[in-house]
């Protein structure tokens, strides 16, 4: 039988380097002869992805709780085939998940219980590395770009829900240090959590 394959979720405010860190992630992986692939959330090329990609373009206006929706819906819609691609042995890397949702959607003033419901029953994560970067130092790799949460105050707020959202499973990487040392810090992590899960791998589990 197939051993399946591990979901790696990594989550962090705007700037911290998860896109980049993800790409080289994946691409360790690969290397060492992990059958990886990366995922991304939002998924921007789905119907659901297109309403979102407009809204954080500033181009269409949501209500709050419409927008916080369709941002589970958009990883909703991928649960199948992740979950047949984790069962086929493949190991994912996502950038971003549903702590990405309840944190933006709560930091923007609604209720974080409220913002938890519509993600109960997702895949749930083997490992979460949270890239922490305070935003000051977030700030100067250039500013914020223009989307819409790329703000100073909201990633403020942002990065307090994370922090309430935090589990005893999460890993926390520092991510104010250079590139070359954030990746180490994080194949070592990934390194150290595949060994102990190898022997005791459950089944897909929902949160
Ligand atoms: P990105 O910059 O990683 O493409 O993410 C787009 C923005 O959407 C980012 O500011 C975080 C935000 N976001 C939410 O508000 N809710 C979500 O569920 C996700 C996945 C992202
Ligand atoms: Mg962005």
């Amino acid at each position: 039988m197939t051993q399946r394959g591990l979901l790696i979720v990594v989550e962090g405010c705007d700037r911290s380097g998860k896109s980049t860190q993800c790409d080289i992630l994946v691409n360790s992986l690969q290397q060492k002869g992990i059958d990886t692939e990366l995922v991304k959330f939002p998924d921007r090329t789905t119907q659901t992805g297109k309403m979102i990609d407009s809204y954080l373009q500033q181009k269409s206006e949501l209500d709050d709780h419409a927008i916080h929706l369709l941002f589970s819906a958009n990883r909703w819609e991928a649960m199948k085939t992740l979950s047949e691609k984790l069962n086929n042995g493949k190991t994912l890397v996502v950038d971003r998940y549903a702590f990405s949702g309840v944190a933006f959607s709560s930091a923007k003033g609604l209720d974080l219980e409220w913002c938890r419901n519509p993600d109960i029953g997702l895949l749930t994560p083997d490992i979460v590395l949270f890239l922490d970067l305070s935003i000051d130092d977030a700030e100067k790799r250039g500013g914020f770009g223009d989307e819409r949460y790329e703000k100073r105050e909201l990633q403020i707020k942002v990065r307090d829900q994370f922090m309430k959202l935090k589990d005893d499973s999460w890993k926390f990487i520092d991510a104010s240090q250079s590139k070359e040392n954030v990746e180490k810090e994080i194949w070592n992590t990934i390194d150290a959590t595949r060994n102990l899960l190898q022997d005791n791998i459950q089944e897909l589990q929902f949160n």
